[in-house]
């Protein structure tokens, strides 16, 4: 299976945006090890990034050719974009799952941060266990689409 690892606004600053709140490791160094997990779990990872929210509908909406499932940091987006949330029900609706992924605990920052208008239509969340939570996120995604298949 083909898996598309998607990051939102604000992401490619990872390693050097408040490294308190979201560690030292890098978008690249990200994209890597999760490519590197999929690899050993026979799946291929498609990795992208955009701050525009357009572009990551459009990246949404192609998911549903290219891809088996999708690993989705929406960032901000994920607390008011209702238009990456429709495009995500679309996709998610056609038989592609999705779980979205914070590596802050979102819930113990600011209340605008409690909120994922995204969340509801993906298969789940992982929130606060830093990069590791992209390694859950692919094994759940792939167990999900393994799952269909059968
Ligand atoms: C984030 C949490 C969001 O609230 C924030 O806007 C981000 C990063 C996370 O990975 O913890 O950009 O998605």
């Amino acid at each position: 299976p083909r898996v598309l690892l998607l990051h939102g606004p604000n992401l490619n600053l990872l390693g050097e945006r408040d490294p308190a709140t979201y560690g030292s490791t890098t978008l690249r160094d990200i994209e890597e090890r999760t490519t590197a997990l999929g690899r050993r779990l026979g799946a291929e990872v498609h990795c992208a990034q955009s701050n525009s929210e357009g572009a990551l509908v459009d990246l949404v909406h192609g998911a549903r050719h290219e891809d088996s499932g999708i690993v989705f940091n929406p960032g901000a987006y994920a607390h008011y974009s209702y238009a990456l949330r429709d495009a995500l029900e679309a996709v998610t609706g056609l038989g592609v799952p999705c779980v979205e992924v914070h590596i802050s605990n979102v819930h113990a920052r600011e209340p605008f941060r409690h909120t994922s208008v995204t969340a509801p239509v993906c298969q789940g969340m992982v929130s606060g266990h830093g990069v590791f939570g992209y390694e859950l996120a692919l094994r759940s995604v792939l167990h999900r689409v393994e799952e269909w298949r059968a």
